[in-house]
C-alpha cells in the first residue's frame, strides 16, 4: 500500500513539474550549431500578408544595409507564405510563383548573400500552407534538399492542414531532412504553441512559436507576453521561445513599440522585424537598431528574464547577463503613468537604455513609467567581469 502511495506521489510530482513551466529537462537538445543567440532579421508577413514578391525582398534587403539594420545584427531576410506556385513541378519539386519571383529563389539568395545577409523561406508541415499552396508533409526530404540547393539559410515551418498527424512527427521529419542536407539552416517551428511545443522544441528546432499570430495592438502584445514570460526555463543558446515577429512600426504608438522591443529583448526572443522597412520612419529604424537593447537580447548567456514582480498591471522583469550585469525592465501595462522602482543589491552603475541617462551608486532603479511603456536599465554590479 505504502509503495502504491509513493508511486502515486511520484507521478503527481512529475505531473505538477511538467505543468508548472519548468525547463526542457529530459528532452535531448538538438544542436545544429546555429542560433547561439536569438535569430535577428525581417519577415514580410506582418506588413504584407500574402503579398510577398522578389522585388520586395530585394528592396528590403537593400534597405537593411542602408538603414544600418544589417550592421545592428539583423541578418535573415525571410520570405513568408505565398512565394510558391500553386503546384509542384513535373518532378514533384516546389517552385516559386513565376509572376512574383521571376528570377527564382536561387538568384534571390545569391543577391541577398552578396549584401552580406542570409535568406529565409517558408513551408508548411501539412498538406497545404495556410495560404492554400503546396505543403511539405510527406515531401520533407525533397523540399529540404531543394531549399539547400537554392542556398536557403532559414526555414519557418508552419502548421496549417496537419491532417491530425502529431506535431513531433511532422517537425521531426523536417528536422532530420534539413540535417541530412549538410547545409546550416536555422529551423523555426511555427506551431502556435500547440502540444506544449516549448517542452520539446529544443529537441527539434532553433525556435518555436509560443502563441497564435500576433497583431499590431497593445492587447495582442500583452497576450503574447503573458503566454511566453513563464517559459523562460525552456530557452537557451540554440533553442528559443518565439513570441512571434515584431509589430514595431506597424501601427502601435512609439511608446508601445519600445515596450515590445524591450520585452522581446528581456525574453531573449528572436528579433524578426515585421515592418515595411522600405517606408519605415526614422524613429522606427532608430528603435529597431538601439544597440543597448539589442545587446540585452543577444547577450551570450542566453538566459531569458524572470518576472520578479507583477501587481495591478505593473511588472518588473530581471535578466542576468554574461558579464555579471543585470537588465531590469519596469513595464506599465496600465492606462495611466506610474512610479515604479526595483532594488538591485550591489549595483554600482545604472543606465537607462532608451534615454541613455546614467547614474551611479544607487541600488534602486526608479522611473515614472508612461502608460503602456517601459523603463529599461542595465545595471552594473560590484564584482562584475
Ligand atoms: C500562420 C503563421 C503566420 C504566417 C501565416 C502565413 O498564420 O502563424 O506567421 O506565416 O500563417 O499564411
Amino acid at each position: 500500500m505504502a509503495t502504491v502511495r509513493r508511486a502515486c506521489a511520484l507521478v503527481l510530482v512529475l505531473l505538477l513539474g511538467a505543468l508548472a513551466g519548468g525547463s526542457a529537462g529530459s528532452v535531448p537538445r538538438w544542436d545544429n550549431g546555429l542560433a547561439r543567440t536569438p535569430p535577428m532579421g525581417w519577415n514580410d508577413y506582418n506588413a504584407f500578408g500574402l503579398g510577398v514578391t522578389e522585388d520586395l525582398v530585394r528592396r528590403t534587403a537593400e534597405r537593411m544595409v542602408s538603414a544600418g539594420l544589417r550592421d545592428a545584427g539583423y541578418e535573415y531576410v525571410n520570405i513568408d507564405d505565398a512565394w510558391m506556385a500553386e503546384t509542384r513541378d513535373a518532378g514533384g519539386n516546389l517552385q516559386a510563383d513565376p509572376a512574383r519571383f521571376p528570377h527564382g529563389i536561387k538568384a534571390l539568395a545569391d543577391y541577398v548573400h552578396g549584401l552580406g545577409l542570409k535568406l529565409g523561406i517558408y513551408a508548411d508541415a501539412g498538406t497545404q500552407t495556410c495560404g492554400g499552396l503546396p505543403g511539405s508533409l510527406g515531401h520533407e526530404q525533397r523540399d529540404a534538399r531543394q531549399f539547400a540547393a537554392w542556398g536557403v539559410d532559414y526555414l519557418k515551418y508552419d502548421t496549417c492542414n496537419a491532417n491530425g498527424v502529431p506535431a513531433r512527427q511532422r517537425y521531426g521529419a523536417m528536422r532530420d531532412a534539413l540535417a541530412a542536407t549538410g547545409r546550416p539552416i536555422v529551423y523555426s517551428i511555427c506551431n502556435w504553441g500547440a502540444e506544449r511545443v516549448w517542452a520539446w522544441g529544443s529537441g527539434y528546432g532553433n525556435l518555436w512559436r509560443t502563441t497564435l499570430d500576433i497583431r499590431p495592438t497593445f492587447d495582442s502584445l500583452l497576450d503574447v507576453f503573458h503566454a511566453t514570460v513563464g517559459l523562460s526555463g525552456y530557452a537557451g543558446p540554440g533553442g528559443w521561445n518565439d513570441p512571434d515577429m515584431l509589430e514595431v512600426g506597424n501601427g502601435m504608438t512609439r511608446t508601445e513599440d519600445r515596450a515590445e522591443l524591450s520585452l522581446w529583448a528581456m525574453l531573449a526572443a528572436p528579433l524578426i522585424t515585421g515592418a515595411d522597412l522600405t517606408t519605415a520612419s526614422a524613429g522606427t529604424l532608430a528603435d529597431l537598431t538601439n544597440p543597448a537593447v539589442i545587446a540585452v537580447d543577444q547577450d551570450p548567456l542566453g538566459r531569458p528574464a524572470t518576472l520578479v514582480s507583477s501587481r495591478a498591471g505593473l511588472d518588473v522583469l530581471v535578466k542576468n547577463l554574461a558579464n555579471g550585469d543585470v537588465a531590469v525592465l519596469l513595464f506599465n501595462e496600465t492606462g495611466t503613468d506610474a512610479a515604479m522602482s526595483w532594488t538591485v543589491p550591489g549595483a554600482t552603475a545604472v543606465r537607462e537604455l532608451w534615454t541613455g541617462a546614467a547614474s551611479t551608486a544607487s541600488t534602486e532603479v526608479a522611473a515614472r513609467v508612461p502608460a503602456h511603456g517601459v523603463a529599461m536599465f542595465r545595471v552594473g554590479r560590484a564584482g562584475a567581469k
